[in-house]
């Protein structure tokens, strides 16, 4: 296993929950001995989106300690009110617009979109150094989540908080709307299409059932779409080398790009440019299942009770943007992004409030240190897309370079 699969696990995981969802292979088994061999990326959708029994649709917790994985907001609020700080430079910068719409894609329980409200409105030793009492007055938080267990339980906890009059859970996405777009670890779980090089031919890697389990089944590929998307990558597999491709984030992107009037989106994942993703260093492609705490590749076990995830393509998606009329700010890391936007500031002010505990502050330390190391989350990508923001000087999350 390579670092990258260490990058959302907690230590001491135990075992790898390996037993599927029986309704769900049933279901999946079904779908193959109607139609044939499915392509990955019906496979995953059915793994993590089928409507009852899908991993993203059903009751359970999905990230969070008693979960499968960690993301950043629910490592540490300090992740959220770095990201409050640059919304506030992206409102100023915008004229103070009211209302100032915040869209988060896979918002989950509201862990993110919580931190980021309690920040702006000033609250705990965080809020000193990123309140902004303007802001809290404009903006409107419109999350999108799929999963209707997380949709009720972030209504109610945005509630509970007091934000319950921001909230603006029924906005459509695409609704031209000025603010900010978020969206963060949403994109890797996006379903993907899965190639493998042959010679000089491109074959797809398509899920069939072999009387006892899932298995790869190569053939021709389904569509000359996946062949396009590498050939505008600029990109060449190498003989051999296998590789995922996720063609729905062109939706996506048109999706965004037609909510966004004016303003940016966030964009916080692991991935790559086109030509590291594909090139020798992972030619076996990306592709990984989280479950318990734990990652490995093995994506036919735990069907419907793992998390999939692939890296993603930064290429693909910023020409895509460009396409929509939106403009590429930048491409960072997580840890150039999160100094540039003032985690310094954001540690002193918890060390100097005097309610800090020695508790508190060996947690904010060491939620920092996996935030900004570039072997854990500081390695994750933030790319910025913007649509008419004013002035040239680049947002102060693009500021800051370490030296390579
Ligand atoms: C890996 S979790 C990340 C959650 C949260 N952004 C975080 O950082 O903790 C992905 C989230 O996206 C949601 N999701 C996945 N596909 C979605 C879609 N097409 N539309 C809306 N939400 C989606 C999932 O239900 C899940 O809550």
């Amino acid at each position: 296993m390579d670092l990258e699969a260490g990058l959302r696990r907690i230590p001491d995981p135990g075992p790898i929950p390996t037993e599927s969802e029986p309704a769900l292979v049933e279901r999946i088994r079904t779908e193959i001995a109607s139609t044939g061999p499915m392509s990955f990326a019906r496979f995953m959708e059915l793994a993590l989106y089928d409507p009852d029994l899908g991993y993203y649709r059903v009751p359970k917790e999905r990230p969070g300690r008693a979960g499968d994985f960690l993301t950043a907001p629910g490592i540490h609020p300090i992740f959220g009110a770095a990201i409050a700080r640059q919304l506030i430079e992206i409102w100023e910068r915008l004229g103070r617009p009211e209302p100032f719409t915040l869209r988060e894609y896979g918002a989950g329980s509201g862990e993110l979109g919580l931190t980021i409200l309690e920040a702006l409105a000033g609250r705990g030793a965080l809020g000193r150094v990123a309140g902004s009492p303007g802001l809290v007055a404009a903006i409107r938080y419109a999350p999108i989540e799929i999963n209707p267990h997380r949709r009720t339980a972030l209504v109610e906890r945005v509630a509970a908080a007091g934000f319950g009059s921001i909230l603006a859970a029924d906005l459509p996405a695409d609704r031209p709307a000025v603010g900010a777009v978020l969206a963060n670890e949403f994109l890797d779980a996006l379903p993907v299409h899965r190639v493998r090089r042959v010679g000089d031919r491109l074959l797809e890697l398509y899920v069939d059932w072999d009387g006892t389990g899932f298995v790869d089944r190569v053939g021709q590929p389904s569509t000359a779409d996946l062949a396009a998307r590498l050939t505008a990558d600029g990109v060449t597999l190498q003989d051999g080398a296998t590789a995922e491709i996720c063609l729905e984030v062109d939706g996506w992107i048109a999706e965004i790009a037609a909510g966004l009037e004016r303003g940016v989106a966030l964009i916080v994942d692991y991935g790559h440019p086109a030509t590291e993703l594909y090139g020798p260093a992972r030619a076996d492609g990306t592709l990984l299942a989280y479950s318990g705490h734990r990652a490995h590749d093995d994506w036919a076990v735990g069907v419907g009770r793992q998390d999939l995830t692939a890296h993603v393509d930064f290429s693909a998606l910023e020409r895509a943007a460009v396409s929509r009329g939106l403009t590429q700010l930048g491409l960072t890391s997580q840890a150039e992004f999160l100094v540039g936007v003032g985690t310094d500031e954001l540690l002193d002010a918890v060390r100097s409030d005097p309610d800090t505990t020695m508790e508190d502050w060996l947690a904010v330390r060491s939620a920092l240190g996996r935030l900004l190391d570039p072997k854990a989350m500081g390695g994750f990508r933030v790319c910025v897309l913007a649509r008419g923001l004013p002035g040239a000087a680049p947002l102060a999350g693009l500021s800051f370079r370490l030296a390579r």
